[in-house]
């Protein structure tokens, strides 16, 4: 039986085993792409689809970790700072822990869903007339002054979980040559580049994947080089104007020759709307990114015939199903229950 990411790579994370706090995380699909395929020729794509982690993002590998070892260190309270997903993920390990959660996000720019997770699992929620950068400097100021401890990735265990993706990757598809992933506060590509360095030792990887990082245009921090005190944009998992791991990420981008680059909304919901209409995949705005990124550096002439790509999906689009709601075509039939009129709408398409 799978029983979560720290009991299949224990020799790669260092955790007492009598205090692990698993859900069952990791061991997320790696879904061949054969439509965008068409669209991208000659390229072969994959979709990471890690907003199938139980609660609906990549966060869990980290928080595994995270809260086992708050418990293992024998803390009472954790804390973050979040654009939504971290809090979720807090809050369930949290409480299944039966450790006190405290999560402080930015008001009004946090998606619904996200929210209604922290709700459930009953954390103590925080709403700050702010964005997330503001909420990080209280956070990290509150762990420094108190015993509680802080999960936001600059706790060095979230990095540790979060590396193991990078092994699910390697251990299935052996090598590849690009991994296109969103950038929000750089925890992520700085586990990345971890975990592939780690297997790169190990000789169970050749070469390391060029990292191709991407960022909203409207809080592309790391592109431009400076920080964005209102940083704005629909994906607001990665609405970030002061990244706290910018320099690892520009290590690991260097270290992989990779890239960061910066896309905009518009590009994301096209994105977003190709996913889910043409490989039935249904993810946030913030990882429909990494496909808004390919598409974009494959139209740029940056990747090469012939090559391996890796697009990794973070979030499960049900978190945010206003984005859905606000900017997708549709139309709705609403008919009356009749048969007649129902046969007719169905039948004048066909
Ligand atoms: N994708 C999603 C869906 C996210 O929620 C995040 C970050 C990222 C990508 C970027 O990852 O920050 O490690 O570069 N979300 C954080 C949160 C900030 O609070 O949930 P990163």
């Amino acid at each position: 039986m799978y029983e979560g990411l720290i009991k299949r790579y224990k020799k790669y994370l260092d955790v007492d085993e009598k205090y692990i706090v698993s859900l069952n995380e990791g061991n997320t699909p790696l879904i061949r792409a054969k439509n965008l395929e068409k669209i991208l020729d000659g390229v072969e794509i994959y979709l990471k689809y890690d907003g199938l982690n139980p609660t609906g993002s990549f966060k869990d590998r980290g928080m595994t970790m995270a809260v086992s070892k708050a418990l293992e260190e024998n803390k009472k309270a954790i804390i973050c700072a979040s654009t939504g997903n971290t809090s979720a993920a807090a809050a369930a390990y949290g409480a299944r822990a039966k450790l006190k959660v405290i999560v402080i996000v930015p008001d009004e720019k946090i998606a619904k869903g996200k929210l209604a997770q922290a709700i459930a699992y009953g954390a103590k929620i925080i709403a700050i007339k702010g964005n997330f950068d503001d909420a990080l400097e209280s956070v990290k100021k509150i762990s420094q002054e108190s015993d509680i401890q802080m999960v936001n990735s600059l706790n060095k265990y979230r990095i540790e979980g979060q590396k193991t993706a990078a092994f699910e990757l390697i251990d299935d598809l052996k090598e590849l040559d690009y991994f296109m992933l969103p950038v929000g506060n750089a925890g992520n590509i700085t586990a990345y580049h971890k975990g592939f360095k780690e297997y790169l030792k190990d000789d169970k990887l050749k070469k390391l994947p060029r990292l191709f990082g991407f960022q909203a245009k409207g809080a592309s921090p790391i592109v431009e080089n400076k920080v964005f005190k209102n940083p704005k944009t629909i994906a607001t998992a990665i609405n970030i104007g002061n990244p706290a791991s910018w320099d690892k990420a520009l290590n690991a981008i260097d270290e992989s020759d990779g890239q960061i680059d910066a896309i905009t909304d518009e590009e994301i919901l096209n994105a977003y709307n190709l996913l889910a209409k043409e490989e039935g995949v249904f993810a946030e705005p913030a990882s429909c990114i990494s496909v808004a990124g390919l598409i974009k550096s494959y139209n740029e002439g940056k990747i090469k015939k012939n090559s391996k790509v890796v697009c990794l999906l973070t979030g499960n689009g049900l978190k945010d199903i206003d984005v859905c709601m606000n900017n997708m075509d549709f139309d709705i039939k609403n008919l009356d229950d009749d048969y007649a009129l129902i046969k007719e709408e169905i039948l004048k398409d066909l």
